[in-house]
């Protein structure tokens, strides 16, 4: 693998990780504000997340290269409710794409198709994250402040169960 390339692939490592941390912030306090289905929602994504990172460096180390961790960004954050924290949710995974879509980029114009396929499984993930997401967003732009309504949206983010992701090229994942 090129240098730049296996840099950039160390960059998203580090920004998978501060995604972890950020969806485990956002569950602290969706928990401290009484949602206790989204805490359970966010919570779950923290372990995808991390199953993201660790997936990324198992492929580093199946092409012999040497991951390089880098400082996490503080990802303490303020909200003011449970559809703030959704919209920001949402901003935070459409930087993901794009610091995704950009490594790919990378990897096509270092003529790296390993890579560049291994990484089709990101891109494909992105999609999905966005469109969960939205989905959240606009059934609390429904229920606006309609408590039970809220209550509802509540119970059903409650029942996401953690799944540990299959990532193709890099076997099972952590
Ligand atoms: Fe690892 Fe939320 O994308």
């Amino acid at each position: 693998m090129k240098e730049p390339l296996s840099r950039a692939f160390s960059a998203q490592i580090n920004k998978e990780y501060f995604s972890a941390f950020f969806y485990l912030v956002m569950s602290d306090y969706l928990d401290a504000i009484g949602f206790k289905g989204a805490a359970s929602w966010t919570y779950v994504q923290y372990q995808e997340e991390l199953a993201h990172a660790q997936n990324l460096v198992h492929y580093l180390h199946a092409r012999n290269e040497n991951v390089k961790y880098m400082t996490i960004a503080d990802p303490s954050g303020e909200w003011n409710g449970i559809k703030d924290v959704f919209l920001s949710i949402l901003k935070h995974e459409e930087s993901v794409t794009e610091s995704i879509s950009e490594l790919a980029t990378l990897a096509m114009q270092s003529g790296d198709h390993a890579a560049y396929t291994f990484l089709h499984w990101y891109i494909a993930e992105q999609v999905e994250e966005e469109g969960n997401v939205q989905d959240v967003i606009d059934k609390l732009q429904i229920a606006e402040d309609n408590q039970n309504a809220l209550l509802t949206i509540d119970n059903l983010l409650g029942a996401r169960v953690y799944v540990e992701p299959i990532v193709p090229g890099v076997g099972t994942s952590i």
